[in-house]
């Protein structure tokens, strides 16, 4: 017999890129620096950058406008919004709040989590339990960024890798069986380790240095990490949901790198085919590279609907973690 249980499904997916695309060769003009180095390096071709004056809310709420058109929802449809930003708008309130103004939601809560590269992550496990607690029957997660705010343009190994962006994804919930064949959320794993926390980092903050800051990055070392933590989170996350490497139909990684995210494939034994590449055209856009690689491989065909999805990323904490569900 099965019993009948509450699972978080994915209703709408949308995403937004800022108009401006800067190509590899642009760093050329002012880094020691090539078009070469960077594609070899890291996968990377292109990035978009925002506007000035445009901001990590103004993203979001595009994004969020496609995910509500794609479910066919209306804002008040929504009971709560999770943006997951390492480059919020203010220091508070919470871009969240900025956003729910933005879509003219009257109700509802919306909150910020900030576990960068896996905000993402993060925040659609947190959805999640609002979601199987009864708390929240629908939520718009959101993962916004404008990393091209906090770059040191002087520092080839850093500014050359990231991008601006944002994706959205609506959580529905939704009776299931308790079975792996259900649609929606079937498992979640995360985790971080503050040990780690110096290796990928912001030089300023309010509290330290009253200032932005910049980003800094060990990189040889977050890859070190990325892969293997990588591939443990993804085989535990599917070991939790009752499932094998062999049954998962689409992996959609963080997109920081082509040859972390090749890399983790081969050690899980998954064919790059099944694997959701963005990358080379939009550069490491942190908490928005999941949903904004959700939201192209929807409108491609590259995932649809009963497909088992597995999600996976690592970011600055180090913090990290994945997610198993069924499209
Ligand atoms: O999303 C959050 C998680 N972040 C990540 O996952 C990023 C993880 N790390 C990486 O993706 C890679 O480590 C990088 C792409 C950042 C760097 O690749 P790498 O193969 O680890 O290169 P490296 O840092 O060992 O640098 C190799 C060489 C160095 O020169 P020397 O010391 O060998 O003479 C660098 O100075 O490449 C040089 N280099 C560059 N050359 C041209 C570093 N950046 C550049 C550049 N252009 N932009």
């Amino acid at each position: 017999m099965t019993a009948s249980v509450t699972r978080a499904v994915i209703r709408g997916v949308g995403h937004y890129l800022p108009e401006r695309v800067v190509e590899n060769d642009w760093f050329t003009t002012f880094l020691d620096t090539s078009d070469e180095w960077i594609k070899s390096r890291s996968g990377i071709e292109r990035r978009h950058f925002a506007a000035e004056g445009q901001t990590t809310s103004d993203l979001a709420t595009r994004a969020a406008e496609g995910a509500l058109a794609d479910a066919g929802m209306q804002p008040d449809d929504i009971d709560t919004i999770i943006l997951a930003t390492s480059t919020p708008d203010l220091t508070f309130p919470a871009t969240a709040t900025i956003v729910q103004e933005r879509l003219g939601m009257t109700r509802g809560f919306a909150f910020d989590v900030q576990a960068v590269c896996a905000g993402f992550v993060y925040a659609l496990s947190n959805a999640n339990a609002l979601i199987l607690s009864g708390q929240a029957r629908r939520v718009l997660v959101i993962g916004a960024e404008t990393f091209s705010r906090i770059m040191n343009w002087e520092d080839r190994t850093t500014c050359v890798l990231f991008g601006d962006g944002a994706g959205a994804v609506i959580l529905e919930a939704t009776e299931g069986t308790g079975t792996a064949s259900d649609r929606g959320i079937l498992a979640t794993d995360l985790h971080s380790d503050g040990r780690h926390r110096d290796i990928l980092k912001v030089s300023g903050g309010v509290s330290a240095s009253q200032s932005t800051g910049h980003l800094m990055m060990a990189g040889k070392e977050v890859f070190r990490h990325a892969v293997e933590k990588l591939a443990r989170s993804t085989i535990d996350v599917l070991d939790r949901a009752g499932v094998t490497v062999g049954d998962v139909d689409c992996v959609i990684p963080h997109q920081a790198n082509i040859r972390i995210i090749s890399r983790t494939a081969q050690k899980l034994d998954l064919p790059m085919e099944k694997v959701v590449v963005t990358v080379q055209d939009h550069g490491n856009t942190s908490a928005a590279s999941i949903p904004l690689a959700m939201s192209v491989a929807k409108a491609s065909g590259q995932v649809s609907e009963g497909d088992l999805v597995v999600t996976e990323a690592i970011g600055g904490g180090l913090a990290w973690g994945a997610v198993a569900l069924r499209w």
